[in-house]
């Protein structure tokens, strides 16, 4: 079925999945994030959207911003310190991992939305 719009999850150079490769848009709103961090911006309320030409065509794009947070597990599987046995199965489904060596407060990535008009 074709819904006319699309969504994915995805990170700029530490990817864990091969389908979280963002395009040329999505790594200028991701650089734009990450200087808004520099910055002391709050990643939770990071957002971004444009209306932007492709082929004549006009696109409507979104993107917001997913924060590690202060409490949140996300470091079991993206931090420095891993269990050993998240590891070993990381290792296995995700022979290429880059996901890993985050730090509380850092922009892990983002969800990203896309709908012609
Ligand atoms: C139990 C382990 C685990 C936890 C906890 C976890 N993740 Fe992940 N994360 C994964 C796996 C596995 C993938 C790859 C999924 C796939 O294959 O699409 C992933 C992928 C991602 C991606 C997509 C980009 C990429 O690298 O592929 C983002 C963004 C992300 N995680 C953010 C977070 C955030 C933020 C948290 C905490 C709120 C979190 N994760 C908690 C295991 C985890």
């Amino acid at each position: 079925m074709k819904v006319g719009f699309t969504q994915k999850t995805i990170a700029k150079n530490l990817n864990r999945s091969a389908d979280a490769q963002p395009d040329a848009w999505e790594i200028k709103v991701l650089t734009r994030f990450d200087q808004q961090r520099a910055q002391g911006a709050d990643p939770a309320k990071m957002e971004y959207s444009e209306v932007v030409e492709h082929g004549g065509q006009a696109t409507f794009r979104y993107m917001k911003a997913i924060a590690i947070g202060e409490g949140q597990p996300c470091l079991h599987c993206h931090g420095t310190k891993l269990n050993e046995d998240v590891k070993q199965r990381l290792g296995e489904l995700y022979p290429h991992d880059k996901a890993i060596g985050y730090k509380v407060g850092q922009v892990r990535g983002a969800f990203s939305f896309k709908k012609h008009l």
